[in-house]
C-alpha cells in the first residue's frame, strides 16, 4: 500500500437522468435520490484512494437551493481532498444539466466522511492525500478546520482541541 496518492487519483465522475420514478409529485428530483447518488460517488472516490471497503461516517449539512427538474442529467463529481488516519474527506459537486436547453447549473456542493475498515469492520489506516492544484490545495488546508467542526458536532473532539477551527474566528484573542 503506498503511503501517499495523489489527490486526481481518486477522481470519480457519476453521470445519472433523472427519470419519473427518481422525483417527487411537482416533478423534480427527490432529495433522497440525491443524496443517495452522492453517497455512491463520494464512496467510490474513497475506496480508490483507500483501496480499502469504506462506510460512511457522515454527511455535512446539504441544502436544496433549487430544484432539479424530470429529465435533467445530473453529473456528481467526487475526490478525495485530505486523509487523516481511518477517515477520508471527500468533496462532492452536483451540476444539473437541461440538454434540449442548452442550460447547465452548478446544484450542490458537500463533504462526505468515509472511513477504511477491515473485514471485521475495524478502522484502518488509509494512504495520505497530496494536493496538487490549487483548489485541491485549498480544500486539503480546510480540511482540517472542517474535521474539527464536525468531531466537535458530533462531540467526538472538545471544542478547545479544535485549534485550527477556533484560529479562523479569533477567539484566543481578547
Ligand atoms: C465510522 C466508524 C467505523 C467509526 O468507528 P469508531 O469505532 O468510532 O472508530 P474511531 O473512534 O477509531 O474513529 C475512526 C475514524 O472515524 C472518524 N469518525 C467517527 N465518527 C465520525 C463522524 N461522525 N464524523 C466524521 N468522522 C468520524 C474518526 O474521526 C476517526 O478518524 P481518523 O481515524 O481519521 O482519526 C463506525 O462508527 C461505524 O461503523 N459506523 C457505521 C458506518 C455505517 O454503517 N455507515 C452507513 C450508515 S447507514
Amino acid at each position: 500500500m503506498p503511503k501517499q496518492k495523489l489527490a486526481k487519483e481518486s477522481v470519480t465522475i457519476m453521470t445519472e437522468m433523472v427519470l419519473p420514478n427518481d422525483t417527487n409529485t411537482l416533478n423534480n428530483l427527490m432529495g433522497g435520490r440525491l443524496m443517495h447518488w452522492m453517497d455512491i460517488v463520494a464512496a467510490i472516490a474513497a475506496q480508490k484512494h483507500s483501496n480499502r471497503i469504506v462506510v460512511t461516517a457522515s454527511a455535512d449539512s446539504i441544502s436544496f437551493k433549487q430544484p432539479i427538474n424530470l429529465g435533467n442529467v445530473v453529473t456528481l463529481r467526487s475526490q478525495v481532498t485530505r486523509a487523516f488516519n481511518s477517515s477520508m474527506e471527500v468533496f462532492i459537486e452536483v451540476t444539473a444539466e437541461d440538454i434540449p436547453a442548452s442550460k447547465k447549473i452548478m446544484t450542490h456542493r458537500a463533504f462526505f466522511t468515509f472511513v477504511a475498515v477491515d473485514q471485521n469492520g475495524k478502522p484502518i489506516e488509509v494512504p495520505e492525500v497530496v494536493p496538487e492544484s490549487e483548489e485541491e490545495q485549498e480544500l486539503y488546508e480546510g480540511a482540517l478546520r472542517r474535521r474539527q467542526l464536525r468531531l466537535v458536532l458530533a462531540k467526538r473532539m472538545k471544542p478547545e482541541d479544535a485549534v485550527e477551527l477556533k484560529s479562523i474566528f479569533n477567539l484566543d484573542e481578547k
